[in-house]
């Protein structure tokens, strides 16, 4: 991908629409005869060609899609799922699996090609988290945990010599002594109610749950309060399927494995993910490397389980601030025992030691594409990523590579009856997600002038199932493919997908990060989905991070007969075949526009009266006038957007039935609907702000970004959210002038 042509529009300023226009001119000139090309070999086209011109309307596939299905009918995720969990694959790890996908994606007809990147990261050295005892002599150790997981009979890959062991990636090294406190899940609030009693953190070790945001966040909060290390656990508490509650855990049954521990990154996610020495730009040979200081932990963390937690919570009982007090039944977790309380207990501390060996060390990004057959339209970017935190890894990545793998095959039966998609479709296997986004964030930091200008979308599958729920997060940009794919897909266990997944949820949901959709998103501005089935509630406990995220569990508990993997092939495989097959961009604007009223409104009901009447500085006299203001320019885009989507749905109609047009008629259709695909295709481009979000400048999408205090979890508008959480007026105003600017633009361009 690097010898595309270097078309980027810069993503901000007039000077980006006479760039615009230049390319405009210069394409015109470039495809005359690629055109007349197309247009004089019309007749001569397959069937599986011809399907893109019929009207798809809801529930109904297209020849071409039928093809598409029935290749999956015969169903190879199970195999896949195998072979990806059967030996250890941490970033960089793993070469066997790298070659594998090569020989893979080679035998399904993908141009291949693989790309290593020299990253900054960890590898566990050693470990140790012992419980010591203060006495007359000194301290003795009363306890020792083994930061070890259960190897199970049943489940051959909880076993071995090969086994990864606890930690974290991006951890500090280090070998603290010190007493310890219990912080809930140690959010931002948790540690402030702590904060607001005078608690003192100087010096302790935090011990917090997993759950509600980023575990690097968990770490950073602990480090901000004074915190000189931190123990992570997975409460049981936290399940649905619980022992106390007389369920049976794996492998007998649904409930979490006592000795199970989550590993997974502590880096700073929401500053910015990639290499955290190369901020912004691609971490290849001798580029100049920054201290990562900011954005990974200086203080250690270690994973642990619940089993082995126990002891240490115990010893708290009765010492600091009873859990209940501090913040009432949200700070009790479900261990048997002991009441939850924070501590310090004298005489009681803990030594942990955490000895990790960082150094620059290279992954390996595989590539593979279908060379479509408008290449003036630019490419589909499909990705999954490869590396996992343990041996298995059957949900997190695998399942998504499986799925993944399984649209590659289909898609090579539909080539081998002749098909070549309208689009060039290019998949990746990133290495290094789990790190921090690694082989995504460097290739979307190496290629962004070709993806800017060239990438229509970026479709994610990470986890494809790890529960029955399906989820998806997406731009409303993908909306329209997104849903009306939906009707074509059955879900396992009764229904369409459409039917599974608006039972649950009224709209897609908002991408915030912790997948490899957050460069191309966030950063880049190319509308992205992130879709799989989650666990929810009632499904069996999913062993996230852990050696029992392993291929048994899956056949047994996940998904037996790989039959959720299948659905999402199908699903993923359908939105794909959308996107690069319809003439016209098949996206409704008029749902991005009422996404942003209804974000705008959503953020109306929380600006203090109190603001009103404060001068702005700007052209409107006060935050109420320009409030107000911009509420008008997001209802004259609704409008503006929804006469656009007329005109566009209209020359597609045109479009299918133009086969009995004269040449030169259908040469001008043809033209005018590549100005129309121009507009729609650097639409999601038209958020980016080049100055990014306060104090994180690598976040760019003024709608999308990572959540700062959350990471995972996403909030629209961040500018304007992120400033009424500070009650900061200043920088409220200054983003409601930057929303201004940019939905004044959009009106202008999509003005009909
Ligand atoms: C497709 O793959 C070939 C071979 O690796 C490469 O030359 C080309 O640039 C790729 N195209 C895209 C759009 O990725
Ligand atoms: C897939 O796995 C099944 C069951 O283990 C086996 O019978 C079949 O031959 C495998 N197919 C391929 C293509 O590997
Ligand atoms: C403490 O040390 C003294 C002298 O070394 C020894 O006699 C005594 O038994 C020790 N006490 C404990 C509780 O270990
Ligand atoms: C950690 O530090 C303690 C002293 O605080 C020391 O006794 C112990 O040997 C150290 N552990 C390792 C593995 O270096
Ligand atoms: C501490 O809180 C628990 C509820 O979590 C309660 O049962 C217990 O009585 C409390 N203990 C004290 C000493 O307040
Ligand atoms: C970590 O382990 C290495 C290799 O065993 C050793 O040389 C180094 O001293 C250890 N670091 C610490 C902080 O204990
Ligand atoms: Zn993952």
């Amino acid at each position: 991908m690097q010898d595309e042509e270097k078309l980027i529009p810069s993503p901000e300023g007039n000077k980006k629409r006479t760039g615009w226009l230049a390319q405009n001119v210069w394409k015109a000139i470039c495809t005359l005869a690629l055109v007349i090309y197309l247009f004089t070999s019309l007749g001569h086209n397959s069937a599986a060609n011809l399907a893109d011109v019929e009207t798809e309307g809801l529930g109904v596939a297209s020849p071409l899609e039928k093809s598409f299905l029935t290749a999956l009918d015969e169903n190879l995720a199970g195999n896949w799922s195998e072979k990806y969990t059967s030996v250890p694959h941490l970033a960089g790890q793993g070469i066997e699996l790298v070659d594998w996908t090569v020989k893979k994606f080679q035998e399904y007809g993908l141009e291949t090609a693989t790309e290593s990147f020299d990253i900054y990261l960890n590898y566990p050295v050693e470990n140790g988290l012992s419980l010591l005892r203060e006495g007359k002599n000194g301290s003795v150790v009363e306890y020792r945990a083994t930061l070890k997981e259960d190897a199970l009979p049943d489940d051959p890959t909880t076993g071995g010599e090969d086994l990864i062991p606890a930690f974290h990636g991006y951890s500090a090294s280090g070998n603290v002594t010190a007493e310890y406190v219990y912080v809930n899940y140690g959010t931002k609030e948790d540690f402030e109610l702590l904060k607001n009693l005078k608690f003192d953190f100087a010096g302790k070790i935090a011990i917090v749950r997993y759950g509600k945001i980023f575990r690097g966040l968990k770490v950073k909060f602990a480090q901000e309060a004074g915190c000189v290390g931190v123990l992570i656990y997975s409460d049981p508490g936290d399940d649905f399927y619980q022992e106390a509650k007389g369920d049976k855990a794996y492998p007998n049954g649904p409930a979490r494995n006592p000795s199970s521990l989550q590993r997974g990154s502590v880096q700073f996610i929401s500053e910015m993910p990639g290499d955290p020495t190369t901020p912004g730009y691609p971490s290849q040979g001798d580029v100049e490397r920054a201290d990562p200081f900011d954005r990974i932990p200086s203080i250690p963390s270690l994973p642990i389980s619940f089993k082995e937690v126990t002891p240490i919570l115990r010893k708290l009982n009765g010492h600091g601030f009873n859990a209940t007090k501090v913040g009432g039944e949200k700070w009790v977790g479900g261990l048997k025992g002991f009441d939850y309380w924070t501590g310090p207990a004298p005489s009681y501390s803990l030594n942990l030691y955490n000895n990790q060996s960082y150094d620059i060390r290279p992954i390996y990004n595989v590539y593979g594409n279908i060379t479509g057959t408008d290449s003036s339209e630019g490419y589909i970017l499909i990705g999954n990523h490869r590396d996992a935190w343990i041996k298995g890894g059957a949900s997190d990545p695998n399942s998504g590579s499986a799925s993944m793998l399984e649209v590659i095959r289909a898609f090579h039966e539909l080539q081998l009856q002749g098909w070549k998609p309208r689009k060039t479709i290019v998949f990746a296997s990133w290495d290094g997600e789990e790190y921090a986004l690694l082989g995504s964030t460097e290739f979307g930091e190496k290629y962004a002038d070709d993806l800017q200008a060239n990438c229509l979308a970026y479709l994610n599958v990470d986890v494809s199932v790890s529960g029955k729920q399906l989820n998806i997060g997406a731009s409303p940009f993908l909306n329209q493919v997104l849903t009306e794919s939906l009707h074509l897909v059955a879900y396992p266990f009764g229904g369409t997908l459409f039917d599974h997944y608006f039972k649950k949820y009224e709209k897609f949901g908002i991408l915030g990060s912790g997948s490899d959709y957050t460069v191309f998103q966030e950063h880049l501005g190319i509308a992205s989905v992130d879709m799989g089935f989650d666990s929810s509630r009632d499904d069996p406990v999913y062993h996230y991070h852990s050696n029992y995220d392993s291929f048994h569990w899956m056949s047994t508990m996940g998904d037996p007969g790989f039959k959720l993997h299948n659905a999402l092939s199908r699903y993923l495989g359908l939105v794909a075949l959308k996107l690069t097959e319809r003439k016209v961009i098949p996206t409704e604007v008029k749902s991005y526009a009422t996404e942003l009223e209804l974000y705008f409104q959503a953020l109306l009901t929380r600006v203090p009266d109190k603001w009103m009447s404060i001068p702005t500085g700007g052209c409107h006299r006060t935050i109420s006038s320009a409030l107000a203001n911009l509420e008008a320019e997001f209802k004259k885009f609704v409008t503006n957007a929804d006469a656009f989507d007329v005109r566009a749905n209209a020359l597609q109609a045109e479009w299918d039935v133009s086969g009995s047009l004269p040449f030169w008629r259908r040469i001008a259709l043809h033209y005018k609907i590549k100005g129309l695909n121009y507009k729609l295709r650097y639409l999601e481009r038209r958020f980016l702000h080049h100055k990014g979000l306060d104090g994180r400048s690598w976040f760019k999408h003024i709608v999308y970004a990572a959540g700062r205090d959350t990471g995972y979890k996403g909030f629209a508008f961040p500018g304007l959210k992120e400033a009424l959480d500070d009650d900061d007026v200043y920088r409220f105003t200054k983003w409601l002038r930057i929303i201004r600017r940019k939905m004044k633009d959009l009106n202008d361009d999509y003005e009909i």
